[in-house]
């Protein structure tokens, strides 16, 4: 084969992340209008990628892509690859580090790329390992949720490594709105140990609550219940507040999206900066909360709808 191409996409957690780090359970959301394109094709010479942050040789890429170049080396080895003779390419429009997975979905796109190019195929276990390789390169002790999450194209369940399908009925409309400020994943988690540190018992009510709202947001999912979704997304919003993971920006996004109509908002991710979603009732709401929104400060907004399936 001359080319080989690897296809994932953004993610979003819909609830549960940082309590996720202490066994609670979380739910992600793939973003199929978050796409990430990878392509590998045989040219000779040295092992070679191009993207918008960097285009050069994969052995001298900056430091913020060494996640998905420790999961391409991982891949070449798993392949029997040599580690030349490939030009790697990667499109996509998902912003890097605003908590909605880019380097997972890079990493997961190379590794996709380069076994279609081996004329081979990756288990979802095998696609996993791959990724993690990369994302503790990244992250020290990252929970598995990004990994997972882009190679699924369904929404998932997961705790403690592992992922569950949810029944997913519900029909609303997500707006994803970026903050335009880097998050700080890494910084927030070593801050929530910190609260729980200085305040035990309030830290791990906290962290309890947002496990429970997790459990009942499964059943708003399956029972299509948007109104009662939306007030457990601004409840978790509250408690990760407290935890220390929101910003100014956030808590401005959050409370322009309630104004607007929004039947709930919280930060996504690591927080500090990055992503939040707001939850609407129908397509015109979120039209409204997402004009909203970007008058408030969001550098970007996209809509996603609950019930949006599409193919791999
Ligand atoms: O910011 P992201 O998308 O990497 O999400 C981090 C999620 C946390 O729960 C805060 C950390 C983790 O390892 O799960």
């Amino acid at each position: 084969r001359a080319t080989g191409t690897g296809h994932t996409r953004a993610k979003a957690i819909l609830v549960g992340e940082h309590a996720v780090v202490y066994g609670e359970p979380a739910i992600a959301l793939p973003l199929a209008s978050l796409p990430m394109r990878a392509v590998a094709r045989r040219e000779e010479g040295p092992l070679t990628l191009e993207s918008v942050l960097y285009s050069g040789a994969l052995s001298d890429a900056p430091e913020q892509l060494a996640a998905p170049v420790a999961a391409v080396e991982a891949t070449l080895d798993h392949l029997g690859l040599p580690h030349r003779d490939v030009v790697l390419s990667t499109e996509s429009t998902i912003p890097a580090a605003r908590g909605l997975g880019s380097s997972a979905a890079t990493a997961g796109a190379l590794a996709l790329a380069l076994a279609d190019l081996a004329g081979r195929t990756l288990t979802a276990q095998e696609h996993f390992d791959l990724v993690q390789v990369g994302e503790r390169v990244a992250h020290g002790n990252p929970s598995g949720l990004d990994a997972r999450t882009t190679a699924s194209t369904e929404p998932v369940w997961f705790q403690a490594g592992e992922i569950r399908p949810l029944d997913l009925a519900l029909r609303a409309h997500l707006v994803v709105a970026d903050t335009g400020v880097h998050g700080r994943t890494r910084v927030a988690v070593a801050d929530v140990r910190s609260f729980r540190d200085r305040h035990p018992a309030r830290g791990t009510e906290l962290i309890a609550e947002l496990g429970a709202i997790t459990r009942d947001v499964v059943d708003d999912l399956a029972l299509d219940r948007p109104a009662e979704l939306g007030a457990r997304m601004t409840r978790a919003h509250g408690a990760l507040a407290e935890l220390g993971v929101s910003s100014p920006e956030l808590d401005r996004l959050v409370g322009a999206a309630l104004a607007a109509g929004a039947l709930g908002a919280k930060l996504t991710g690591g927080g500090q900066g990055g992503c939040m979603l707001a939850l609407a009732a129908d397509a015109a709401s979120a039209g409204t909360i997402a004009a909203a929104l970007r008058r408030a400060g969001a550098a970007r907004t996209w809509l996603h709808r609950t019930d949006a399936r599409r193919p791999a």
